[in-house]
């Protein structure tokens, strides 16, 4: 396994063994370091009979919840979540997050905002001072299809830095969401931004659906690192 995976690896186990106990609603995030973490879940599950529903943030959390034969609910059931496990695509040092990457954003925000907690999991690479130091992917923002132009012409006029619709690598066309919608990726804006502003001015364009700008949000993250040790944030 590369040092990478293994960073992910020992980060997502550390916070399912420190977050999770029996009777919770956790939160089920989405990506690839997620995947380490249900797979914990799974084990804790069948050594300690632990008795944990899970709640997904994208079809691929669903499927993972299904795969490792976890319990699956949704919000309708358990609109309440004890803790949300979720990787992140940066965190800075006031623990603000990029997430959407891999297109979840939205249903991840909802899902973390009914958490009484949210802790990131995620390897070195995705700790930073500031957004942007570190992930050079952009910031997502999901759309509603009919305002994408308009609403990256809105941010590049406001914002400047360039803003572009992701398209799909297996099919011609955009990214289409798990929710039906387009992604945006605004790469290149400043590093110094006051984000809760910018966040809530951007949420405020019509048709934007929601940012990947996790403000405020996350209470704790763990971070693998090279030398094999998982840092702590909060
Ligand atoms: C999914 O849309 C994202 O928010 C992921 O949680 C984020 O990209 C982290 O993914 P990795 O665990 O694959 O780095």
């Amino acid at each position: 396994m590369s040092s990478l995976e293994t960073a992910k690896k020992i980060a997502a186990r550390k916070a399912v063994d420190n977050h999770v106990s029996n009777g919770n609603i956790v939160g089920v995030g989405s990506g690839s370091t997620i995947v380490y973490a249900v797979e914990r879940l799974s084990e804790r599950v069948k050594q300690e009979n632990l008795d944990v529903v899970c709640v997904p943030t994208s079809f691929q959390a669903r499927q993972l919840i299904l795969s490792n034969k976890l319990k699956l609910s949704d919000l309708d059931t358990h609109p309440e979540i004890d803790v949300t496990i979720d990787g992140a695509d940066e965190v800075d040092s006031n623990l603000n997050l990029i997430k959407g990457g891999g297109g979840c954003l939205l249903q991840e925000k909802i899902v973390a905002s009914c958490s009484k907690s949210m802790v990131v999991i995620a390897d070195y690479t995705k700790n930073s001072q500031c957004l942007g130091e570190q992930y050079k992917k952009g910031i997502p923002i999901e759309v509603s299809p009919l305002g994408y132009v308009p609403i990256k012409n809105k941010i590049e006029k406001k914002y400047g830095g360039s803003v572009s619709l992701r398209m799909a690598v297996k099919k011609a066309g955009p990214v289409i969401t798990d929710n039906g919608n387009f992604i945006l990726d605004w790469v290149d804006y400043k590093s110094t931004f006051d984000w809760p502003n910018v966040n809530l001015d951007i949420i405020q364009i019509p048709g934007v659906v929601e940012t990947g700008l996790f403000i405020g949000i996350a209470s704790k993250a763990y971070f693998g690192m090279s030398d094999g040790s998982v840092k702590e944030q909060i």
